[in-house]
């Protein structure tokens, strides 16, 4: 062994979450850092200032002294003007963003931290350190255009998270309201079947809003299944009963076979969403008067759910890609206007995910299989 080695590059982690301590002091001594760790702001400086760690890795949202005034207060201690400062924060937001850079932060990740990232962008700040003057310019041109990017996006998310979230309570209205007059019976028939399709069009906007509220969840680590054990005939019942209407105008049976599973362990709502965001699919693409089915059985100590169509199918080789975002396959729906946004799926998957469970498309010859695989309860 070398002795005379360069010693390990010193990380002082600063959170006051006692868990996220631990993690990222695993992440980062398991390539090689010594790592010193700090609950706060004021302890932060303490240790700062006795050993002068190679680098600071400081979460934003702490009580007492927050992350900003830490680094803050930090540059202004010897050595601390050109200390590479990684920020860490549980929002993705633009203004917290916008406060770690004013407080002279050098890099911003959001949580959930991926052990993979926390460790390249750690690795990245070192080396900023030793470039030369020339490459440390190109270096800052390109941090520069990355952080007015990363800036659009956030400020982007934020737009899009406030229209979403003010969409559902109109739109919730709405179909309360068409469900009124869907049920006046002095209204003339016309007009209440008008009002059925007001209430199909406000359930196909009330998934889109849904599903991508629950993606934008998911990407903050926040989309957490609350597991119980469920009854899968009445909510299989409950969704296809849903669809009976649209299946109706297109001719298309919908059918149910589930053998001998009678429960599964899921969040009631998430599943019940999937599920629904599976029959709309088959449904927009199931030729008349063909059939649906929704299918399940045990496998391999799972419960796998499965819903299949006899439409045109997914090709071989695009059956990954479906599952990520705003993807839809060229064709659209027999010459329509694509009614969808290609989120259903994406949705379905980091379900699935979080469930710790599997979805993925198998051949229906012809057309197309969802199959879902839900582990038994823990
Ligand atoms: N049952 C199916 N048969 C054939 N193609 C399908 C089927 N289900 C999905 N696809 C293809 O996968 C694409 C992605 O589906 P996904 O549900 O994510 O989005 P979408 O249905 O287009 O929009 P939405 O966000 O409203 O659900 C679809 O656009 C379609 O091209
Ligand atoms: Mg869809």
């Amino acid at each position: 062994m070398n002795q005379l080695a360069d010693p390990k590059p010193l990380v002082l982690v600063v959170d006051d979450n006692a868990q996220n301590r631990a993690l990222a002091e695993a992440t980062l001594e398991s390539e090689d850092f010594e790592v010193m760790l700090a609950e706060g702001g004021l302890q932060a400086l303490e240790l700062f200032a006795a050993r002068r760690p190679d680098c600071v890795v400081l979460d934003v949202r702490m009580p007492g002294m927050d992350g900003t005034e830490t680094c803050r207060r930090l540059r202004s201690l010897p050595g601390g003007a050109d200390v590479p400062v990684v920020f860490l924060t549980a929002s993705r937001d633009v203004d917290t963003f916008d406060a770690a850079q004013r407080a002279g932060g050098d890099d911003f990740v959001t949580k959930p931290v991926q052990p993979a990232e926390l460790i390249l962008r750690v690795q990245m700040a070192l080396k900023m350190r030793r470039l030369d003057a020339t490459n440390k310019d190109y270096f800052e041109l390109v941090r520069r255009q990355r952080d007015d990017l990363l800036r659009l996006q956030l400020q982007k998310e934020r737009l899009s998270s406030f229209v979403v979230h003010d969409l559902k309570n109109p739109v919730s209205s709405i179909d309360l309201l068409a469900q009124l007059l869907q049920r006046d019976k002095r209204l003339p028939p016309h007009a209440r079947e008008a009002a059925e399709s007001i209430r199909l069009e406000v359930a196909s906007l009330m998934r889109l809003i849904l599903n991508l509220l629950d993606i934008n969840k998911s990407e903050e680590g926040k989309l957490v299944p609350s597991v119980t054990s469920l009854d899968l005939r009445e909510l299989s019942q409950n969704i296809l009963q849903a669809n009976e209407v649209r299946a109706k105008a297109k001719d298309v049976t919908l059918l149910r076979e589930l053998g001998e599973v009678t429960t599964v362990s899921a969040d009631p709502d998430l599943l019940r969403r999937v599920l629904e965001n599976l029959v709309d699919n088959a449904l927009r693409y199931a030729p008349k008067g063909s059939r649906i089915t929704l299918s399940a059985r045990h496998a391999d100590g799972d419960v796998e759910i499965r819903v299949a169509d006899q439409g045109k199918g997914v090709p071989a080789e695009l059956r990954e890609s479906i599952f990520d975002r705003f993807v839809q396959l060229a064709g659209g729906e027999r010459g329509a206007q694509r009614t969808g946004r290609g989120l259903g799926l994406t949705f379905c998957r980091l379900v699935l995910d979080a469930h710790g469970g599997r979805i993925f498309v198998d051949d229906g010859n012809p057309g197309a299989v969802f199959c879902m695989r839900l582990p038994p309860p823990a």
